[in-house]
């Protein structure tokens, strides 16, 4: 089997105006160039700075960090697939942690008494990716266990449950075009990242539960990134490992100076 070709993918989160994305965008078109290998880089931007992305003139992919199924309607505050592929998107997060969190106590200042703000869940993320599938985009599908639930031992079942739920319906060929990305929880925006052999058992369980889902050419195909306080100096750690098929990036990936290192990993295989 040949390797698989690895994505360094940068979620911007919510930072970024349009001119600082322009800033970025001409600093990582004359980085990408330099770079020796082959890797697929993607950005995951805001809404409103896709459009100044798309237009940086680099070859790295678009991508959204949510979307909503609909195609048009009464859906005050969502974005379309339609509108998300005329700011000229090629791939859209789906099933975040942030977006499926429910804020509380710990964080009274997100969301008060309400408990939840953003609420998506495996049944939303499902419609989501089906419709992102279905548009021709690359979806990539966010998984990840919360620290209750590695402490519990239920890392692997939760896991499985948010693949099972979240591929549900899809043929073969879209997951293999799928990508998915292991974020635990506990090490997003912490500096604490998951051990390497650890990060590295869990992607080969969730290539496993594709396998068993589909086929073993699926679960050989389909790229499995890592995320959670990944950086230039544990990058190459988690690569090393065969599961491991690329990053998806938060803070280390503001800068280009910063994901600069973890690009460079990810293309040389
Ligand atoms: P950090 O790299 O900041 O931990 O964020 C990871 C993440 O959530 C990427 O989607």
């Amino acid at each position: 089997m040949s390797k698989r070709v690895a994505v360094a993918a940068a979620n911007w989160k919510m930072n970024k105006t349009c001119a600082e994305a322009a800033t970025y965008m001409a600093d990582l078109k004359a980085l990408l160039p330099t770079v020796e290998g082959t890797a697929e880089v993607v950005i995951f931007a805001p809404f409103t700075a896709l459009a100044t992305v798309a237009a940086g003139g680099s070859s790295a992919g678009v991508g959204g960090q949510d979307v909503f199924w609909m195609a048009a309607g009464a859906y005050t505050g969502e974005i379309s697939l339609g509108m998300l592929q005329d700011v000229g998107c090629t791939h859209v997060l789906v099933g975040h942690s942030e977006r499926r969190r429910r804020f509380g106590k710990p964080e009274p200042e997100l969301a008060g008494d309400l408990g939840c703000v953003f609420g998506d869940n495996d049944a939303t993320v499902n419609k989501k990716l089906t419709a992102v599938v279905a548009a021709g985009l690359v979806g990539c599908l966010c998984v990840g266990e919360t620290l209750a639930e590695r402490q519990a031992g239920q890392t692997d079942r939760t896991i499985e449950a948010q693949l099972r739920a979240g591929l549900a319906g899809l043929d073969a060929a879209a997951v293999a075009n799928t990508l998915i990305a292991y974020e635990p929880v506990w090490a997003i925006g912490t500096g604490e990242v998951c051990q390497e052999d650890e990060a590295e058992r869990v992607c080969a369980m969730v290539r496993g539960v594709v396998a068993a889902l589909y086929d073993q050419a699926t679960a050989d195909t389909v790229r499995v990134l890592y995320g959670g306080s990944m950086s230039g100096e544990n990058v190459d750690g988690l690569l090393c490992q065969p599961n491991i098929d690329g990053g998806l990036v938060g803070g280390a990936s503001l800068t280009v100076a910063k994901f600069e290192p973890i690009i460079r990993r990810c293309a040389k295989g």
